[in-house]
């Protein structure tokens, strides 16, 4: 396990040396499935992988859980033996944001709407320590997960307008057996929230059958649909329902060929977010 940025350097300066490739697989912890599928999609590209465990202060609003998001290192690096043993980085705050720091990446446009509204200073957090992992780590391909759709969007976008040499890949989202999106957040969900959270993948498999099978194309329609399964949960408070493109993350009224649903939703203290990108054909 490193804890240094200057331990973390030497690492990467020997794996290039030695001409391999180095995966690297950013993380909050409290670890799950869905986070060990990049883990084993970058053992499958690469030939050195790192993976990142450091709840970052930075993408944290002053009123949001930072204090209690789930740490579970010891259980994390167990996980961690399961697929591969990677490397691994775990510096503390202070290793990451010296007395002083005073730097922050700021991505425009697609930082800007649903998650960037709600919370105001969280891209900003999340491309800024990305970037600072990016650049201690020499990654060479840099794994997400379609979970955190606009978190895609700003980290390609910052990668794009920064040139930094790093090939951003992302992954499926891993999934419950009833459904749920996988997130380190659910663990705070009471049995009552866990059993009304599942309206959410349900919502969005209903719209994907609306626009491929009934060919829907007014997003005002589908966004009902959406609204009306999700108002099923009583205890479930919607943030936004978008439909989207998904490169530009603008709104649409007609559904593209290519769409994305985003949504979010609170339960109790809890947010939940979930999408599906949907392909239509032309007919
Ligand atoms: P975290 O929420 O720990 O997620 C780390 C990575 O795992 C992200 O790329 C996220 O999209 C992916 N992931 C989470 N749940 C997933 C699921 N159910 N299926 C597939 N992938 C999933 O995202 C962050 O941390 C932070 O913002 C970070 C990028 C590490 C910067 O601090």
């Amino acid at each position: 396990m490193i804890t240094t940025i200057e331990e973390l350097r030497r690492w990467s300066r020997q794996q290039h040396n030695s001409q391999k490739r180095i995966g690297f697989v950013p993380t909050m912890g409290a670890l799950h499935d869905g986070h060990l599928s990049l883990v084993k999609t970058a053992n499958q590209c690469c030939d050195s992988v790192l993976v990142s465990i450091f709840v970052n202060p930075t993408q944290f609003g002053v009123n949001e859980d930072f204090h209690q998001y789930p740490r579970s290192l010891e259980d994390d690096l167990r996980l961690l033996q399961t697929v591969g043993s990677p490397e691994v980085f775990v510096p503390n705050v202070t290793e990451m944001y010296q007395t002083g720091f005073d730097v922050s990446v700021h991505v425009g446009g697609v930082s800007q709407p649903f998650e960037g509204k709600i919370r105001p200073t969280h891209f900003d957090g999340v491309a800024t320590v990305v970037l600072k992992l990016f650049l201690a780590s020499g990654a060479d391909v840099a794994f997400f997960g379609q979970k955190d759709f606009q978190q895609v969007c700003v980290v390609r976008k910052m990668v794009t307008d920064l040139n930094v040499p790093v090939e951003v890949v992302v992954c499926p989202i891993i999934r419950e057996p009833d459904g749920l999106a996988m997130s380190s957040r659910n663990k705070y969900l009471s049995k009552p929230q866990r059993s009304q959270a599942v309206v959410l993948s349900q919502s969005l498999i209903l719209a994907e059958k609306m626009i491929l099978d009934e060919k829907i194309r007014d997003v005002e329609i589908v966004r009902k649909k959406i609204r009306s399964k999700i108002e099923t949960a009583p205890d479930m408070k919607i943030d936004y329902i978008a439909i989207a493109d998904p490169k530009t993350l603008h709104e649409l009224t007609i559904i593209n060929f290519d769409t994305v649903i985003l949504i979010a939703a609170g339960i109790g203290t809890t947010r939940l977010i979930d999408n599906v990108i949907i392909t239509t054909t032309m007919s």
